[in-house]
């Protein structure tokens, strides 16, 4: 059986997508190969309910040791885990960390994948491989849905690195033939989104506010304007472009776009609480550019991929408080968050 199943590396796979990743290709029957830094106290909180013991007889998640820092690791992980299929989803992916840790955040974000890329090119060429490409990209000075021609104008180091991966990554397809893919991915999150990004830190809020655990809710810019989604979805989409027999890029988008006040009001309310007696602004949470608006024009992924988002704003919403009321409420999330997947040994 071991030789007739798909292989997969993911890194990144101890993040939000990676979890989601991680629970899709497990549940159709691929052995997933996750690169895990190094840490000193766990990491592993978001795929501990799909890890496995390698003696279990369906031992099919297998953490490895690395960073994307480290070109040896990455050329040691591609040794051992032979991938069909590799998915680059290893980051920092802070946005406002990346003016504070600029240089650490293009070593991760920007030279480590062309180290991972060539190391594709000596150890597995053949493997198909996904980079993490971001709308951050595109800068959002103007109004109007991004689409995957429109032009790239980076406003952070994160976004600039990305810019980078973007086109060497492409560029690894031209040059080399590698089957090599970008997904442009508008903001996507979950009731695994780390804290410190703004969904999840108001809705994390808005349960503790209502639950009488804290007080006020600080936060920075409610202007900017993001077009949301849900992560699980996206996960998929990023599955779909490694099927097709050739590689290209995609944005994965709503197609609708909401400013942060939005997502604070409709959160607040979700609660029965009204959000301007309890939001402070705080300019510590103001960046030094500011990425205004971004809107994604998915029609390309639906037509070719056949991917659209299912989960509006106010799905989001509604599932993200709810998870968070839970979580302050000691109530611990359902593994698999209830998603009609097939079960993950099938
Ligand atoms: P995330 O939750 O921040 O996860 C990032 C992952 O990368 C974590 O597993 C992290 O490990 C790992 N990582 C960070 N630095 C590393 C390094 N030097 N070496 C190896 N691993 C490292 O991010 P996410 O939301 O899942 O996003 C996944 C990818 O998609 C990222 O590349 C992000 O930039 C990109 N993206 C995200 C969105 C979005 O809205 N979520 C949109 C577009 C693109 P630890 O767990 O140890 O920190
Ligand atoms: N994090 C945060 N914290 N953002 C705040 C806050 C706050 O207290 N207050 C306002 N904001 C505003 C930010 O200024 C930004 O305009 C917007 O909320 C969204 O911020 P984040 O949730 O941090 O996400 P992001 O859009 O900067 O970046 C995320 O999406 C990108 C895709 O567009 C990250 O996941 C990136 O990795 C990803 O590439």
């Amino acid at each position: 059986m071991e030789n007739t199943r798909k292989r997969a590396l993911v890194t990144g796979i101890t993040g939000q997508d990676g979890s989601y990743l991680a629970e899709l290709l497990l549940s159709k029957g691929y052995i997933v190969y996750g690169l895990v830094r190094r840490s000193s106290s766990f990491n592993t909180g978001r795929i501990d309910h799909i890890y496995q013991d390698p003696h279990d007889e369906d031992y099919r998640l297998r953490l490895i040791y690395g960073d994307m820092t480290d070109s040896n690791s990455l050329e040691s992980a591609l040794h051992q885990a032979k991938p069909d299929e590799i998915y680059n989803l290893a980051a920092q992916s802070h946005v406002k960390v990346s003016f504070e840790i600029p240089e650490y955040t293009g070593e991760t974000d920007a030279l480590g994948v062309i180290v991972l890329l060539e190391a594709i090119r000596r150890v597995c060429p053949q493997a198909r491989f996904y980079q993490a490409s971001t709308s951050e990209m595109f800068g959002g000075r103007e109004e109007g849905a991004l689409s995957e021609r429109s032009p790239f104008e980076p406003r952070s180091p994160y976004a600039a690195a990305k810019v980078y991966a973007h086109h060497v990554t492409v560029n690894y397809r031209e040059a080399y033939g590698l089957h090599a893919s970008c997904g442009i991915l508008f903001n996507h999150e979950s009731p695994r989104r780390g804290e410190t990004f703004v969904t999840r830190k108001i809705t994390r809020a808005v349960a503790r506010i209502k639950r009488g655990m804290q007080e006020k809710l600080y936060l920075g810019n409610l202007d900017a304007k993001r077009d949301w989604g849900h992560a699980r979805e996206y996960v998929e989409g990023m599955w779909m472009m490694l099927q097709q027999d050739s590689p290209d890029d995609y944005v994965l988008a709503t197609g609708q776009t909401q400013t942060v006040r939005d997502f604070c009001e409709k959160s607040f309310a979700a609660v029965d609480l009204d959000w301007e007696k309890y939001v402070e602004i705080d300019p510590r949470y103001f960046r030094p550019t500011e990425v205004d608006y971004l809107l994604g024009n998915p029609s390309k992924a639906k037509a070719k991929l056949g991917w659209s988002a299912a989960t509006d704003l106010a799905g989001l919403v509604t599932l993200m408080v709810q998870a968070d009321l839970d979580e302050v409420d000691g109530k611990p999330l359902p593994k698999q968050e209830g998603y009609p997947w097939p079960p993950l040994v099938p």
